[in-house]
């Protein structure tokens, strides 16, 4: 009981941080069979196949169609020879952002999967890349990743695709607002209000 109480109110979190500057980031290169989609506000609702997969997949993912009908994300699919293989988002505005500290103009990317069959072909970097497009064309400089401490696979997609690994980030969450970063790369201030 007074265990569960203190996780609500001390939040531990550790993340490995990517950075890359998204401004002149090169498009994803041309992959035989390979088709990328761009899920906005603005076309979601013309993809209602590829959003069905999408939650026939996950069903939590019916949350982020709902965020991206909100403008808050974009969805990137990734097809191969019409089937789904691999998708990813880009948070334009989400909470994480701030409690990782991440500059002005600076986007997340978040919640890549590729299919189990499908992984070790690059997706992801491919993915990256589009994502990186898709933060230049929303107004963003430079794209921002986390993974957990131990995902060693999605460090290799993101470095490969042409993000740094920017180093170990630990931090603490008191009452769900106040934030201290006592392990951050360089660059990332230690402290932060997030409402
Ligand atoms: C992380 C993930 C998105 C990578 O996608 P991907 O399209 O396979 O990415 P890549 O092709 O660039 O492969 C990345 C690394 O995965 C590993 N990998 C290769 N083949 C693999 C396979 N068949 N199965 C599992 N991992 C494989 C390799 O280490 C590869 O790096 P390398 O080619 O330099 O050795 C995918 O493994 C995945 O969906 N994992 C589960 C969900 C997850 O962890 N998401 C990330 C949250 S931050």
């Amino acid at each position: 009981m007074i265990r569960r109480f203190l996780a609500q109110v001390i939040m531990f979190r550790s993340y490995q941080i990517y950075g890359m500057c998204c401004l002149e980031s090169s498009a994803p290169e041309n992959v035989t069979g390979e088709k990328i989609f761009f899920l906005t506000s603005k076309s979601v609702d013309s993809f209602s196949k590829l959003t069905s997969q999408l939650i026939d997949l996950n069903r939590e993912n019916s949350n982020y169609i709902d965020d991206i009908r909100r403008d808050l994300m974009v969805g990137v699919i990734v097809e191969f020879c019409g089937k789904l293989v691999h998708y990813g988002f880009l948070y334009k505005h989400n909470r994480t952002s701030c409690l990782l500290g991440l500059p002005h103009g600076c986007a997340l990317i978040g919640n890549s999967f590729t299919v189990p069959a499908y992984r070790g072909r690059g997706c992801q970097g491919r993915s990256v890349l589009a994502r990186g497009l898709a933060a230049r064309e929303a107004g963003f400089s430079a794209i921002f990743a986390e993974t957990s401490i131990e995902n060693v696979n999605s460090g290799k997609g993101l470095v490969k695709a042409g993000m740094q690994h920017l180093g170990r980030m630990d931090l603490i969450v008191i009452a769900r607002v106040f934030v201290i970063r006592w392990r951050r790369p360089t660059g990332f201030s230690v402290l932060e209000f997030c409402t």
